[in-house]
């Protein structure tokens, strides 16, 4: 039998709280179809580079590593950065977009673990992204679609160990509500991104 989720839990409190966003965000991206053709995937991917890089600071964050020892080494940026490699994308547009995720300054630990929320989650749906990836483009988690690939120890484990050290931290309300309130703002700022640069027949401006 399945155990019912504790709803005070820390990672029930990110999940509701960003639910209705993330929705929105699905349904944004899959209408805009992100897998068409190669020109469409490559803007998800810039998308992708934009978000690995505005949250990458928080991998690197050494409160964020104390509670969490293996954060460091789940970062995807290089994988993203490899596979904007694979599809050509243009450096002085892979520059454009990390300069703009630069802009972020994520320098409170609670609002990093929101951050981390957010971006690790987005691992869940890449199961699903993958596979049309696949069928579309014929890329792989070896080329073109590395940031997508599942953790060595598996999807699914890898985000309950996740969730176990979120709910196992000891937050008080104003806690909890910085880290909602970040998890919203990456949600935001991917929704942002979207409308930007993956919007086909948009006039692209690099720098
Ligand atoms: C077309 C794009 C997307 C689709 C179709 C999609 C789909 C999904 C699906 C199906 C799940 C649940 C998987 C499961 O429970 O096994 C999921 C979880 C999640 N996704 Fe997405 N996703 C998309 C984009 C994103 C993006 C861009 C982000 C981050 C900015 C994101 C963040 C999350 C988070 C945080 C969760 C975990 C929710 C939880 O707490 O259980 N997703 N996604």
């Amino acid at each position: 039998m399945k155990q019912a989720a504790d709803p005070q839990a820390f990672s029930v409190y990110l999940k509701e709280g960003t639910q209705t966003i993330h929705d929105e965000l699905d349904q944004r991206v899959m209408q805009l179809n992100p897998f068409a053709d190669k020109a469409h995937y490559q803007g998800f991917l810039r998308m992708q580079l934009r978000l690995h890089t505005a949250g990458e600071q928080v991998y690197h964050n050494q409160q964020i590593n104390n509670l969490m020892p293996e954060i460091e080494q789940r970062s995807r940026l290089y994988a993203v950065l490899q596979d904007c490699v694979d599809l050509a994308i243009p450096v002085e547009l892979q520059q454009h977009d990390q300069q703009v995720g630069k802009l972020f300054k994520i320098a409170d630990p609670y609002a990093g673990l929101g951050w981390l929320y957010t971006i690790e989650g987005s691992t869940l749906g890449a199961a699903m992204l993958l596979k049309h990836v696949k069928n579309s483009l014929g890329l792989s988690e070896a080329y073109g679609a590395r940031h997508m690939a599942a953790h060595s120890d598996g999807r699914a484990t890898h985000w309950r160990e996740f969730k176990a050290i979120l709910d196992s931290l000891t937050l008080n309300d104003l806690q909890r509500k910085q880290a909602l309130d970040a998890a919203k703002q990456a949600f935001y700022f991917v929704t942002e991104t979207v409308d930007e640069i993956m919007v086909i027949g948009k006039k692209e401006v690099a720098g």
